[in-house]
């Protein structure tokens, strides 16, 4: 019988996670428009800001929001609105987006030259409208460590969750693992909090009790609606410099194009304070740098890039937290959730988990979840081989399952830091072309013996008495590592051995949990207050500018920096007008 099961799962390693939240699909989907949110075809040719903002994305939206309080502030996005689109709001459709490959996806799909599948935000709100909603704070030694003010971080924390984070409901798959990871000693149990504490804890989530994703789009409700212009399917190509009469080159405009292509040109207005923001996450900040003149001097140069200032840091520092998972099979029926639960070790590995059936049994509606091939997730073969025709092999097999294929969840494990660290270089001179980019996933041992101690976390959580109704008896761990019928599930390498086999898993079965950062690194690219080195007039604020990925999961540290740098920016410029 147990055989006869296996047949069924062997294709899906992806074994999809249906999402859903306690809403029906079919009502209503809330939808927003904002006064200040223009097509950018609109805007006119020319126009003058205190602060161009290039990024609608989840630091640039609640950046903007809060410059616009006391200044004049264009927001500048290459993607559309969210609002009224299911596939965005909808808990049910994660994974839609991402498997939707056409121009108009608010999801870029990328390939990074390691050969993980993985994808970046072309819509407002950024990647806050893709993610699978897990909301955890930073912890306080990252935030000492960074030399943030404790006190702004805080505040700054509470304006995002007073808009968007939200507590999960908890149901029995999901309390298993936490109890699991408590019997094991992933202790103490935190309850549900916000902060990043060792322990097991249940985290917030963007997702409200009816399923509807709230995003960084949504924090431009604190907007001054007269300070504020939004503008949708404006492509930045380019920052322009000055240097006539100025010991470096200065920041003062940009040139975007619409939708039809028609170029425009924003400039600052006349002002000391006045700024560019580049908040185009961690693939296009750099890229947007290096487009600008801003970057390694050969490498423009042989892009034929006038060169501003030559900053070989540019590009550098890339990294992707790698995440494994671990899919066991349930025997008996198990509830639909995303990440709710996460065990903090001490060593360095976060454990959180999915679970969920595909009702759909490939239903073309249904099987989006978090590690379906659908959407790029394709742990079945090693990094290097997930060809366009093994990831339609994976998508084949899968819409041949069963629906009891499905029933059970994925373990997860994803790695702090990492300490590995990889590049960014151009690939052409099109701001929409993804640029290339390496992460070398696991080329620290460090980062490896993270995955490998948080492998056997796992073990230990599947074997507790905690978990015992959600797993088959006669099913060893290692078989569930091992799970190779016509395309196996996870994937152990055939030289078993203690020690390195799970060394090699952690390799060949290695996927995005999607929180690659780095490329415009404090210290780097920018100074503390995330000014771009040797130019006046110009910052980076977002995802790229971080050496490593913040708490379990970093969506709420970049939204709040959005918030923190708005309001310090703020307040120097209302100090300088005093003055
Ligand atoms: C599928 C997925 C699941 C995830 N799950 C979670 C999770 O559960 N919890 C969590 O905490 N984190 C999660 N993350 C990670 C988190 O969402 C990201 O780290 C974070 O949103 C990145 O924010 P950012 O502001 O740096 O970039 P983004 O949010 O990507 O913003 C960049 C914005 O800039 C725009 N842009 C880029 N170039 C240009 C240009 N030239 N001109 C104009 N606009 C431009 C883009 O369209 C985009 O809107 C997930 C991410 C993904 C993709
Ligand atoms: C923006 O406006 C232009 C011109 O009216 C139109 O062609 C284009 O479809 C619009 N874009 C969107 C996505 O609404
Ligand atoms: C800044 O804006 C806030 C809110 O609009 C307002 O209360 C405050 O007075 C403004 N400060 C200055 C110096 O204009
Ligand atoms: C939703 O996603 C599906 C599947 O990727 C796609 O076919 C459809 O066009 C998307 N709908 C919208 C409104 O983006
Ligand atoms: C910030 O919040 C954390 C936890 O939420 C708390 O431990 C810390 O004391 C607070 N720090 C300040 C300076 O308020
Ligand atoms: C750069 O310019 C040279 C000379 O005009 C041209 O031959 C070359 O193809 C260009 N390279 C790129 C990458 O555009
Ligand atoms: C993995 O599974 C295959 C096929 O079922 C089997 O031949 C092999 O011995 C297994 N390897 C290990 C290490 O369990
Ligand atoms: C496992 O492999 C490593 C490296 O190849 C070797 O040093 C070790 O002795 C092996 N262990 C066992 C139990 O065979």
């Amino acid at each position: 019988m147990v055989l006869g099961f296996w047949r069924f799962l062997g294709a899906a390693f992806a074994a999809t996670l249906l999402l859903h939240g306690s809403c029906s699909s079919d009502e209503a989907i809330p939808t927003r428009t904002y006064s200040f949110m223009r097509n950018a075809t609109l805007a006119p040719l020319v126009s003058y800001y205190d602060y161009i903002v290039i990024g609608g994305g989840t630091a640039g939206c609640p950046l903007a929001a809060t410059l616009s309080q006391n200044a004049s502030v264009l927001l500048l996005e290459r993607g559309g609105s969210p609002y009224g689109n299911p596939n965005i709001t909808d808990l049910e459709a994660f994974g839609a987006p991402l498997s939707d490959l056409s121009l108009s996806s608010p999801s870029q799909r990328f390939i990074s030259e390691d050969g993980v599948i993985n994808a970046r935000a072309r819509v407002l709100g950024g990647a806050s409208c893709l993610n699978a909603g897990f909301y955890s704070r930073a912890a306080p030694e990252y935030v000492r460590d960074v030399g943030w003010n404790r006190k702004l971080v805080n505040e700054s924390y509470a304006w995002v969750e007073r808009l968007v984070a939200f507590e999960p409901k908890i149901q029995q798959w999901q309390s298993a693992v936490r109890d699991g990871l408590l019997e094991i000693g992933v202790v103490p149990n935190n309850g549900f909090t916000y902060d990043h504490i060792s322990g097991t804890k249940v985290g917030g989530t963007i997702f409200d009790q009816l399923g509807r994703r709230h995003t960084a789009a949504d924090l431009l409700e604190y907007a001054n609606p007269k300070g504020v212009t939004v503008l949708l399917y404006a492509s930045v190509h380019k920052i322009l410099f000055k240097r006539k009469g100025t010991p470096r080159p200065v920041a003062h405009g940009v040139v975007f194009r619409d939708s039809t292509g028609a170029k425009h040109r924003a400039y600052l207005s006349q002002g000391p304070k006045n700024e560019i923001i580049v908040s185009a996450g961690a693939l296009g900040s750099p890229q947007l740098l290096m487009l600008s003149g801003l970057g390694p001097k050969a490498h423009l140069q042989a892009h034929n890039i006038s060169l501003v200032v030559d900053q070989p840091m540019v590009g550098q520092g890339m990294s992707d937290n790698p995440m494994n998972a671990v899919f066991v099979p349930s025997p008996i029926p198990v509830e639909v959730s995303l990440i709710q639960v996460v065990g903090i070790t001490h060593f360095g590995s976060f454990i959180e988990a999915a679970s969920g059936e595909n009702f759909g049994g490939g239903s073309p509606t249904k099987d989006y979840g978090m590690f379906s091939p659908k959407i790029g997730q394709l742990a079945t073969v090693p990094p290097k081989q997930r060809t366009p025709e093994a990831l339609a092999k994976a998508i084949e097999d899968m819409n041949g399952l069963d629906k009891a294929a499905f029933q059970g969840g994925f373990i997860l494990e994803k790695i702090m830091g990492p300490v590995s660290t990889g590049h960014l270089e151009l690939r052409s001179r099109d701001p929409n072309d993804n640029p290339s980019v390496t992460f070398n996933y696991f080329q620290e041992p460090e980062d490896l013996r993270r995955c490998v101690e948080g492998i056997s976390t796992i073990e230990r959580v599947v074997d507790s008495k905690a978990f015992a109704n959600f797993k088959y008896d006669a099913m060893s761990f290692e078989s569930l590592l091992n799970l190779t019928v016509s395309s196996p599930v996870n994937l152990l390498p055939r030289h078993r051995n203690t020690t390195t086999s799970v060394e090699q898993f952690c390799r060949d079965s290695v996927m995005t949990i999607w929180h690659y950062h780095g490329g415009c690194q404090v210290g780097m690219v920018v100074d503390s207050e995330y000014r771009v080195l040797g130019v006046d007039a110009l910052r980076v604020i977002d995802g790229s500018t971080f050496n490593h990925s913040p708490g379990t999961n970093p969506q709420a540290t970049v939204m709040m920096l959005g918030r923190y740098m708005g309001v310090k920016i703020l307040s120097e410029r209302l100090t300088s007008e005093e003055s």
